[in-house]
């Protein structure tokens, strides 16, 4: 089989490896995707040969000799060059993980470096040699297995496993991102060797975990996780959400299916990764907030505080990042139950007001989360939620263009509280303005300075205090 291969780019490298009397070939990712018509700019080419040294030659043949980044430890080299990340390796025989700090051992054949290599679709080569230029050299049936939608190492999957337990994430996320199967004796490998992804660094482990995230239906991969045991290992809160328990004949939904369902449901709707993080995460707290009442049956009370308390440490273990991207998290998990709150009850001015105000610009994000959160298998229930949360959105979009509370600012500065009445920086200050936000938010005054200058006077009054400045 012939592969189109159309770009000057190709030719420049055939041009080099003939001069220089070496052979190269597309490997990988850049194989697989040209077969599955998925766009790809990574392009990985092995050499049998010293990789770095076509990599230098084809840098010069570009004008770009001083442009190429080598990595001599790992013997690759990489050039960006228009829209292409190029990285040149030279073959090996011993497998080898660029991130690890093992040395290369031994160079080795095409096939040695393609059985070497994790799953059977990206263990494809393209030649670029001028005797089969653009032939796709497929020992282990890539193709085949594209075809099919199998996941499957080339060599014993214990092997593969063991030369990088990444691989086994790797295997789910790809899973996940392609809707494929793992092939039986390649997932019960994974089984197997659940525990040696203990040895993977976090960092790692968490960009699979967002690739996963970033698919068509993360809930795939979240399966497979728990399936093959990783779940437990290198996701334990989440884990902890599984399972239904029975009381007196009563039993709540299982928190781990559910979020799995709200993640999909979310991810439909959009592509913001963090907010499909705060899908998942959403009912993180009910594993530890759960009781069961007599009266009631289980509860889940403060779930949402709970669960939004426990993001800092599950952002830190996973190396995810401690910055806005957790506090948004956080932020979204704590008001999630707040929307569904409105619904259940009369939807009035002040109850909106206020709900704008603690979610500010997430406020259409918790929207999202909240519709998503409606897994009910009841129709007629989720039309009633849906529909009540069209009334909520419509309610939200008259008191934002009313009120503005969305970015809101205190009308009146702590210092212009200090000036009014010449006091001294103290806690009234602090009160005062609290409560004039109250007042804006529960439409006791609208929300402008005149009409919160005036509400500061009446607040002044009842606590004793004069203006020193005569007010307009
Ligand atoms: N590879 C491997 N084992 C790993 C990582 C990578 O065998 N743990 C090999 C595979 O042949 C893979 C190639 O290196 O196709 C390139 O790896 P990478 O760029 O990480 O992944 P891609 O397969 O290109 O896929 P993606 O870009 O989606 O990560």
């Amino acid at each position: 089989m012939k592969l189109p291969l159309n770009d000057t780019i190709f030719d420049i490298i055939t041009r080099v490896v003939q001069r220089e009397n070496v052979q190269a070939f597309v490997i990988g990712g850049f194989v697989r995707d040209i077969l599955l018509h998925r766009p790809s700019n990574d392009i990985d080419i092995m050499v049998l040969g010293k990789g770095i040294n076509i990599a230098k030659k084809v840098a010069v043949e570009l004008n770009m000799g001083n442009q190429i980044t080598v990595f001599k430890n790992f013997g690759t080299a990489m050039l960006q060059y228009n829209h292409w990340q190029l990285e040149f390796v030279g073959a090996r025989k011993e497998s080898y993980s660029r991130y690890s700090r093992k040395p290369i051992v031994e160079s080795g054949t095409l096939k040695d470096d393609q059985s070497r290599r994790d799953f059977t679709i990206n263990a494809m080569a393209i030649s670029l040699n001028t005797d089969d230029y653009g032939v796709l050299l497929d020992p282990f049936n890539g193709l085949d297995d594209l075809k099919k939608e199998i996941i499957r190492t080339p060599l014993e999957p214990d092997k593969t496993f063991s030369d990088d337990p990444l691989r086994m994430m790797r295997a789910i996320r790809f899973a996940t991102q392609l809707n494929f199967t793992i092939h039986t004796r390649t997932f019960e490998a994974i089984k197997r060797n659940k525990d040696r992804i203990k040895i993977v660094s976090a960092e790692r482990i968490s960009d699979e975990l967002n690739k996963m995230m970033k698919a068509e239906k993360p809930s795939i991969g979240y399966k497979l996780l728990n399936k093959s045991g990783l779940l437990e290992i290198i996701f334990p809160e989440l884990f902890r959400l599984k399972g239904v328990e029975k009381k007196l004949n009563i039993g709540h939904k299982d928190n781990f299916y559910h979020s799995l369902k709200v993640l999909d449901n979310i991810a439909k709707v959009t592509d913001n990764l963090w907010l499909r993080w705060a899908a998942l995460l959403h009912d993180i707290g009910k594993s530890a907030t759960k009781q069961f009442k007599d009266n009631v049956g289980w509860t889940f009370y403060n779930h949402d505080f709970v669960g939004s308390k426990m993001i800092y440490g599950i952002f830190r273990k996973m190396r995810l990042p401690m910055n806005d991207k957790m506090k948004y998290v956080q932020k979204l998990v704590r008001l999630h139950m707040r929307p569904i709150t409105l619904v259940d009850t009369i939807v009035t001015d002040s109850a909106v007001r206020r709900l704008l105000f603690d979610a500010g610009n997430e406020i259409e994000d918790l929207m999202l989360l909240a519709e998503a959160d409606i897994t009910s298998k009841n129709k007629i229930k989720v039309k009633k939620y849906l529909d009540n949360f069209r009334k909520v959105r419509e309610k939200l979009k008259q008191i934002e263009e009313k009120d503005r509370i969305r970015n809101f600012q205190p009308p009146i500065s702590g210092d212009e509280i200090i000036q009014t009445f010449g006091l001294k920086p103290s806690k009234i200050i602090g009160e005062i303005k609290v409560k004039i936000k109250d007042a804006i938010l529960d439409g006791i005054i609208e929300n402008s300075y005149s009409a919160a200058y005036k509400y500061m006077l009446k607040i002044g009054k009842e606590k004793g205090l004069n203006p020193k400045i005569k007010a307009d």
